[in-house]
């Protein structure tokens, strides 16, 4: 009998200080009615100064543990831009506070596609025999790694974490995730970008007043190829699952823009209300962005045990993927 990766728990964390759409009017030439009609985003949250990557992503992680009811995990795979520090790796520091012992743990750098990667990554581990469970986390700060000045970025992100247990399993049972779909473009590497920091323009002293430490977009460019790439291979992981696109109950996509969710569905002939919206209260939040928007789906009772989902992202790299599953009886935490 084949293994297949099943997802059998999730967790998510938010950190506790939400900003509004009107909070951030008293810093940048923005509104309420630019953000809501241009991204359909009201809401961020945003973490405390001293709050980093890994903080969020124990949070989560305990409680996708909880949520699988395991103690014990045999990997651990953290998707992040944001780690804590350069060097070293951020997965290994959150194997340690989550008391996992000395499980191989690491990170993978895909941007707002990194928790597709990392699932995909685990999901390898499971494949080979590595590991019978892993644990898998999305956690992002991108409020560190904004410009202050840009209303283009800082409307937009929001701080979170989220996390999945992955079990050894089988192909036909709730909760099997099918071969994903993976890509990307490098071409595109300067549409989603820090420039500064790292190694071929390190940020020193003496360059400070030309250096670029912040993430920057060309969110037209972005969004154009977003609603493809995402569109795309969601079709072809639904096929591979052997479901017409109209049988997908539930198009969880990269909560990036409201606009860009329903031309997403639009180009798949799909009814808007089978792509849940969570990003409304959230923003994006990159790595953290679909199990956020999974346990969102599950707790508004709208994502039910033997729903056709299919998982869609799209970032920085350029990256994209996507794959299917049907969904599990699972409680989030
Ligand atoms: O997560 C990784 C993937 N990321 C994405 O998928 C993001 C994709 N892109 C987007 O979501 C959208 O392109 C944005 C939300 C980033 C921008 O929306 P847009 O409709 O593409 O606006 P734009 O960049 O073309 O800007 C239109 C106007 C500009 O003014 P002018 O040049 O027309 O005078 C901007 O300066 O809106 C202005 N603008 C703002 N105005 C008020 C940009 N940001 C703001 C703001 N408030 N926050």
């Amino acid at each position: 009998m084949t293994t297949a990766p099943v997802l059998c728990g999730l967790g998510t964390w938010l950190p506790p200080r939400a900003v509004s759409n009107e909070d951030l009017t008293t810093e940048l030439d923005t509104s309420d009615e630019w953000i809501r009609s241009r991204t359909g985003i009201g809401v961020r949250h945003i973490a405390d100064p001293g709050t980093a990557t890994s903080d969020l992503a124990v949070e989560a992680g305990r409680r996708a543990l909880k949520s699988a009811g395991v103690e014990k995990v045999d990997a651990v795979v953290l998707a992040t831009t944001t780690p804590d520090q350069p060097c070293p790796a951020t997965a290994p520091l959150v194997a340690a506070q989550l008391g996992l012992g000395q499980v191989p743990a690491f990170d993978v750098g895909a941007v707002c596609t990194g928790f597709l990667y990392a699932t995909t990554a685990a999901s390898g581990l499971i494949a080979l025999g590595s590991a019978r469970t892993v644990l898998v986390i999305g956690s992002d700060v991108y409020s560190r790694i904004l410009d202050p000045t840009d209303r283009s970025t800082r409307v937009i992100f929001g701080d979170g974490a989220g996390a999945v247990v992955l079990r050894a399993g089988e192909p036909d049972e709730p909760g099997a995730l099918g071969r994903a779909q993976l890509g990307s473009d490098g071409t595109g590497a300067d549409l989603v970008s820090i420039r500064s920091g790292g190694s071929r323009e390190p940020l020193r002293a003496e360059n400070a007043a030309e250096a670029d430490p912040y993430f920057r977009m060309n969110g037209k460019s972005v969004f154009r190829n977003a609603v493809e790439r995402m569109a795309d291979t969601s079709r072809a992981v639904a096929q591979e699952a052997g479901w017409a696109v109209d049988d997908i109950d539930h198009l969880v996509a990269h909560q990036a823009n409201l606009r860009i969710l329903r031309a997403v569905a639009d180009r798949l002939k799909l009814p808007h209300e089978r792509c849940p919206v969570h990003l409304d209260r959230v923003g994006n939040t990159a790595a953290a962005s679909l199990p956020l928007a999974l346990a969102d789906a599950v707790e508004s009772g709208r994502l039910r045990p033997g729903d056709r989902t299919v998982l869609t992202a799209f970032g920085g790299g350029l990256t994209w993927g996507a794959c299917a599953l049907r969904w599990p009886e699972i409680h989030p935490y």
